[in-house]
């Protein structure tokens, strides 16, 4: 996730695009950059860092220009540095573009060019773009057909914005990454999100898949890839700017748990091919992992519940894993081969246990990887391999988005290795592919329809609340509890269901209502163990999909889909997200900044 902004109007358009960037700052922070053009070309200053930096760079230059593009960056291919920030340009600087998304098939769009002589200075997937325009030109295209032709050539998702030199012109298109216009009489702007023009105009142009825009001072064109105009009306926002970063909702855990359709979408993107039925992993072709005799999985928090579902994903796949909290990492660790994997899962990848932890494990010759979310982490540098979740930044302290992205790549991560160790892919691959393709949608229509504000509504007086799941419902129930307890200070707890009557079931009354998770693994006994709470009077809440049986049984209900069951609990947690989010928000406490927590906790 990244911001992109573009201006194009009267007078200097530096000071437009350094104000969105700063508007644009929560959708990614590790970079920025602007480029814009004036009589003598297109010039561009961009930098590792926040966009305080770039501001204080610029204003040691004297960058000018009436027309422009800027870009803040939250990296997914490459590192946070200079060379990788954006405006990307073709490298004579005729061609200059910043870009949201993933574009699938750079790799082979770059070897192309770079066979017809063109040389690349970054790491990133972005840099393909420009060069691709710049063939173009070469080849005699006009600039608009160029932009066109290249655009078509993508594959993937984007918002692209590019600027050519020698005209007042933005061209920009759409696939799969946000992307509006902002109109001001004959100002226009364009940007990944509202907010980043909010102080200019509040006059907007959602555009749509497969739209691109042609934007000079005369005025602005809609039409579709292949060139047919398209009618697109503006619309009248009427959001505060305060407030903007958060669009439409009241608190960013709220947004951020509405975003999962687009960040889980991400996680997979280009990596899951149902009908090839096939992981593939960036850098892990098969046979990386041939040599792991087993696994372990360090982490603190909801990545250790992310964690403890991908050691029981690899333990289902055949695999030997195991998940360790990463604070007792230096006390508890069992010992390592160079033939045990450990991976740290971390959202920040500066979690101090979780870094000590991977310290300790590569010093005693240990395999490492790390699955985080921040490209340019002590995490992602210290690990021997790095394999990015790309849910982008994540404001609300309480981890919601990064938590799903995190098992689902885990998920992913258990058959790439099942595959390599066993030598043949896990039996369950085929259905688990096409349930991971329809699961950004299915959350989607889930969180339409969930019943969990009703839910919150009805049990926030209670006395204790309780989460139980067995398998792959275990984690979820943990997390669900932790979640709770962290944003609205009741008293939570997690069990596996089984251990109810080993102990907690003494802690059981009419007061503690029970969240049961259903996840298709010995339902049955689940459904034995809510009814045994159930019978010494708590209400049960199943988690389950309709029409299963639970639902009968139980007080309350909160549907899932009938989906593969090493998929079921993530959706179960994303209905238990909204009923803690609920009950904080009925408590009135600040859900995005719980007390006593800190987002990233860089101290042992
Ligand atoms: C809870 C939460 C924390 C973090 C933990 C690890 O909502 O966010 O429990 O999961 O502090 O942080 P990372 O994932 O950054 O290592």
């Amino acid at each position: 996730m990244c911001g992109i902004i573009g201006h194009v109007g009267d007078g200097d358009a530096l000071e437009t695009l350094l104000t969105g960037l700063e508007n644009l700052e929560y959708r990614g922070y590790d970079s920025a950059g602007v480029a814009v053009q004036n009589g003598s070309g297109i010039a561009v200053q961009k930098r590792s860092g926040k966009v305080e930096e770039l501001k204080d760079a610029v204003t040691e230059t004297s960058l000018e220009g009436d027309v422009g593009i800027g870009h803040t960056r939250w990296s997914t291919h490459g590192p946070p540095t200079d060379e990788n920030a954006h405006p990307h340009t073709d490298g004579t600087k005729d061609v200059a573009v910043v870009h949201n998304g993933i574009i699938e098939n750079y790799a082979e769009l770059k070897s192309w060019l770079r066979e017809r002589g063109h040389e690349f200075t970054s790491d990133t997937d972005t840099e393909v773009i420009p060069h691709l325009i710049q063939y173009y030109l070469d080849e005699g295209m006009e600039n608009e057909a160029a932009f066109r032709r290249a655009i078509d050539e993508l594959e993937g998702s984007y918002a692209v914005a590019a600027m050519l030199s020698g005209e007042h012109v933005l061209y920009a298109a759409r696939k799969g990454s946000p992307l509006v216009v902002g109109i001001e009489d004959d100002e226009f702007f364009l940007a990944s999100d509202v907010p980043a023009f909010l102080e200019y105009t509040d006059s907007v142009v959602y555009l749509e898949d497969g739209d691109v825009v042609v934007v000079d001072e005369e005025g602005i064109e809609f039409t579709d890839l292949a060139g047919e105009p398209i009618s697109r009306e503006p619309e009248t926002v009427d959001w505060d700017p305060e407030q903007a970063g958060k669009g439409e909702y009241e608190h960013f855990m709220l947004k951020e748990i509405y975003e999962q359709p687009t960040s889980l979408a991400q996680a997979i993107e280009g990596r899951v091919d149902p009908n090839a039925g096939q992981v593939s992993l960036e850098d892990f072709e098969p046979g990386t992992f041939e040599d792991v005799d087993s696994v372990q999985l360090v982490a603190c928090g909801t990545s250790y519940h992310a964690a403890l579902y991908g050691s029981l994903a690899l333990n289902q796949a055949g695999v030997q894993a195991t998940a360790l909290l990463a604070n007792e990492y230096s006390v508890t660790a069992p010992p390592v081969t160079e033939d045990t994997l450990v991976i740290a899962v971390s959202q920040s990848g500066e979690t101090a246990d979780t870094l000590n932890a991977l310290r300790q494990a590569a010093d005693e010759g240990a395999e490492t990887l790390t699955v985080t979310n921040v490209v340019g982490s002590t995490a992602a540098r210290v690990a021997d391999d790095a394999l990015f979740i790309r849910a982008g930044p994540e404001i609300g302290v309480a981890a919601t988005k990064t938590f799903s992205s995190q098992a689902v790549m885990l998920t992913l991560l258990a058959q790439r290795i099942a595959d390599d160790v066993r030598g043949e892919p896990p039996a369950d691959l085929e259905s688990l592919l096409p349930a991971l393709a329809d699961m950004p949608e299915e959350i989607d229509t889930l969180l339409e329809e969930s019943a969990a504000d009703a839910i919150a509504r009805e049990y926030i007086d209670s006395q204790s609340f309780f989460f139980i799941g067995r398998g792959l419902g275990f984690p979820v129930a943990l997390e669900g509890a932790l979640k709770f307890k962290e944003i609205t200070y009741e008293h939570a707890e997690g069990f596996a269901s089984g251990e109810l009557k080993h102990g907690p079931l003494a802690l059981v009354t009419p007061e503690t209502p029970v969240f049961a998770i259903f996840t298709g693994e010995e339902d049955e006994k689940t459904l034995k163990n809510a009814e045994e709470a159930q019978t010494r009077g708590a209400p049960v809440i199943a988690v389950c999909p309709d029409g299963h049986r639970a639902v009968e049984v139980a007080d309350d209900h909160l549907a899932i889909p009938d989906t593969d069951s090493d998929l079921a609990g993530l959706h179960a947690n994303v209905q238990l997200q909204l009923v803690s989010y609920y009950a904080a928000d009925l408590l009135g406490r600040p859900i995005d900044k719980p007390r006593n927590l800190a987002k990233s906790v860089t101290v042992e």
